[in-house]
C-alpha cells in the first residue's frame, strides 16, 4: 500500500499528487516547491503571485498538469501560517484534500511529503498524521445496498516523496494508517443495524480480533453471568430474544500482570428504553449503542498491531435493551455483581447499569486503572454538543494522562465535576443502595457518578460520547454516521501509560 521514494518527482508515473502549501510568499523559491515550480518555468510562482493558487487553510485547489508532468493533476493543501497550525488544521485541512481521492477514483497516487513539514511540524509527525487522515478521510460505509453499476476505486499504492528519508519513517505511516483503519473498523461495527449485530456477533468480532492477535480471550454466557451474579447485565438482558455476553480480551507485555489497564465499553446493540420506552423519534439510531464497545475494540486492535509493554484487560458487556413480559421494570430492585443492590427508576438508564457489572469484573481481572466509554446520556449532547466527549474521574493524575493522550488525537474531552452531593443522589433509594435514575438535573453527571461507585478506590476515567460517536453531518475526516471516537485516544493513552 505504501511506498517511499527518494528522489525527483519525474521519476513518479503515478496518477496525482498531493502537496502542502504554507501561506508564504517566498512557497515556490525553495526545496521541493522550487523544483515543482521548475518543471513549470515558474507559472506556480505566477499563479501565487495572482493569488489563484493559496496556501491559505482549508484551501484546496486542484491543478491539472496538462502534459507538463506525468501525473495528471496536483492537489494542493493549504496549511496556511507556519506558526498558527495546529494538528486539529493539519488533519483537516489534508482530510479535506484527502476527500478528492474517491470521486476522482485515484488508485496511484503520490505525496509530495516534506513540502508539508514546517519548523512546528517534523517529517516524521507529518508521516503518521498524513496516512492517519487519509484512512479516516477515505472511509465509507457500504452498508447493504445492492451493488451500483460504477465500481468503487481501490487505492493501490500512496508513495510518499521525500529527500529526507528517515529510518522510522515507514513505521511511523504504518502506525498511522493502523490507527485510522482500527477507527474505521469501529466505525463499521457502530454503523451496523441492530438485527445484524447483536452481542452474539460482538462476541464473534472479538474473537476474531483475539484470533489475530494472540488475546487471551473469555466469553461469559447467560449461564456464567447467573453462576457469577451480574444481576445488573442481566437484569437488562431479560426482555430479550438474544443471550447476553460478557467479553473479555486480555493483552500482556509485561512480565507480571501488574499495572493493568481496564478498558470498559458499552454495548447496548440496540437501545429501546426498555419499559421506560424511548419516544419513537429517540429510538431511531439507537443501533449505534455499542460505541463504546466499538471504540475498545479498535483500540485492541491497534494495541495488537503496536504491541507497547503495557498490560490490558478489555471488558464489554453485551444486549440489547427490550420489552417483553419477562423485561426490568421501574421499581425492581436488583443486585450486581459488587453486591450492591440497585432500584430500578429508569430501565432506559440501562447503560451505567451493564457497565456496573463490567467494571467490578474488570477489577476482578486486575485491572489497577479503569477508563470506561460509553453512549450513556442525551444529557452531554444538551450540555457538550456533539463534538465534545464528556469525562468524569476520581484521579486528577489519571484524567491528565488521558486529556494528554485525547489532545494528541485531537478528540476533545471535557471533565465534569463529580462532588459528595453527587454521590448522595446516586445513593438516594429507600429500597436499595443506588439507584439508576436520580432526575434530569445534571443527569450525565449523575450516570458517571454513578459508575464511580463500583470503580471505587480504582483511578478511574469515565468518557461519555453519546454526543460524539455519530455525526449527522459528513466532517472532514469521515462522512456522517459513526465517527469511531475515541478509539485512537484509547489506544494512545495505553501506549503513552506510564
Ligand atoms: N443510550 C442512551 C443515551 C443516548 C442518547 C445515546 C442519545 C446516544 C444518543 C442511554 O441509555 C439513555 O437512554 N440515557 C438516558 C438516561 C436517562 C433515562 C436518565 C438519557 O440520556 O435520556
Ligand atoms: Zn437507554
Ligand atoms: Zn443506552
Amino acid at each position: 500500500m505504501f511506498e517511499i521514494l527518494n528522489g525527483d518527482l519525474e521519476t513518479y508515473t503515478g496518477d496525482s499528487l498531493f502537496v502542502g502549501l504554507y501561506d508564504h510568499p517566498r512557497n515556490f523559491s525553495e526545496g521541493q516547491l522550487k523544483k515543482l515550480d521548475d518543471l513549470f518555468q515558474g507559472e506556480l510562482m505566477n499563479l501565487a503571485k495572482d493569488q489563484a493558487l493559496s496556501g491559505r487553510l482549508n484551501k484546496v485547489t486542484v491543478l491539472y498538469t496538462l502534459g507538463k508532468l506525468s501525473v495528471k493533476k496536483i492537489i494542493f493543501v493549504g496549511l496556511g501560517k507556519e506558526k498558527e497550525l495546529t494538528t486539529e488544521g493539519f488533519r483537516e485541512t489534508t482530510g479535506r484534500a484527502f476527500k478528492k481521492v474517491r470521486p476522482f477514483k485515484m488508485a496511484n497516487f503520490a505525496i509530495l511529503l516534506d513540502s508539508f513539514i514546517s519548523k512546528t511540524f517534523d517529517i516524521d509527525q507529518v508521516a503518521s498524521l498524513l496516512s492517519e487522515t487519509f484512512a479516516l478521510a477515505h472511509y465509507q460505509y457500504d452498508g447493504y445496498k445492492q451493488k451500483t453499476n460504477e465500481p468503487d476505486i481501490e487505492v493501490e499504492k500512496i508513495t510518499f516523496l521525500t529527500d529526507t528519508n528517515t529510518d522510522q519513517l515507514n513505521q511511523l505511516i504504518n502506525a498511522g494508517f493502523i490507527y485510522g483503519q482500527a477507527t474505521n473498523h469501529a466505525r463499521t461495527l457502530v454503523n451496523t443495524p441492530g438485527n445484524l449485530l447483536t452481542a452474539t456477533d460482538l462476541a464473534e468480532y472479538a474473537r476474531n480480533l483475539a484470533d489475530k492477535y494472540d488475546f487471551e480471550i473469555e466469553i461469559l454466557e447467560k449461564e456464567d453471568l447467573e453462576k457469577l451474579g451480574m444481576g445488573a447485565l442481566l437484569a437488562v438482558n431479560q426482555g430479550s430474544e438474544q443471550p447476553p455476553k460478557m467479553i473479555v480480551l486480555k493483552y500482556q507485555a509485561k512480565d507480571e500482570w501488574t499495572d493493568v489497564i481496564g478498558l470498559v465499553g458499552k454495548g447496548i446493540t440496540f437501545d429501546t428504553g426498555g419499559y421506560s420506552l424511548k419516544p419513537k423519534d429517540s429510538i431511531v439510531g439507537m443501533k449505534t449503542d455499542m460505541g463504546g464497545a466499538a471504540a475498545v475494540l479498535g483500540a485492541m486492535e491497534i494495541i495488537g498491531e503496536l504491541q507497547p509493554k503495557q498490560n490490558v484487560v478489555a471488558v464489554i458487556p453485551s444486549t440489547d435493551n427490550m420489552i417483553s413480559g419477562e423485561a426490568l421494570k421501574p421499581d425492581d430492585v436488583i443486585t450486581s455483581l459488587s453486591g450492591k443492590t440497585i432500584e430500578i427508576l429508569n430501565t432506559d438508564a440501562e447503560g451505567r447499569l451493564v457497565l456496573a457489572d463490567a467494571v467490578t469484573y474488570a477489577k476482578q481481572h486486575g485491572a489497577n486503572y479503569l477508563v470506561d466509554v460509553a453512549t450513556l446520556t442525551g444529557g452531554v449532547i444538551i450540555a457538550l454538543g456533539n463534538d465534545k466527549t464528556g469525562a468524569l474521574s476520581n484521579d486528577g493524575a489519571l484524567f491528565d494522562q488521558f486529556l494528554q493522550a485525547s489532545k494528541k488525537t485531537d478528540e476533545f474531552v471535557w471533565r465534569f465535576p463529580c462532588t459528595e452531593k453527587d454521590k448522595q443522589r446516586v445513593r438516594g433509594s429507600d429500597v436499595a443502595d443506588l439507584n439508576n435514575s436520580p432526575g434530569r438535573e445534571g443527569h450525565a453527571i449523575m450516570a458517571g457518578t454513578f459508575i464511580g461507585e463500583f470503580a471505587e478506590d480504582t483511578p478511574w476515567v469515565h468518557l461519555d460520547i453519546a454526543g460524539t460517536s455519530v455525526t449527522s453531518k459528513p466532517t472532514e475526516i469521515g462522512p456522517s454516521g459513526a465517527t469511531g471516537v475515541m478509539t485512537r485516544s484509547l489506544a494512545q493513552f495505553v501506549i503513552d501509560f506510564q
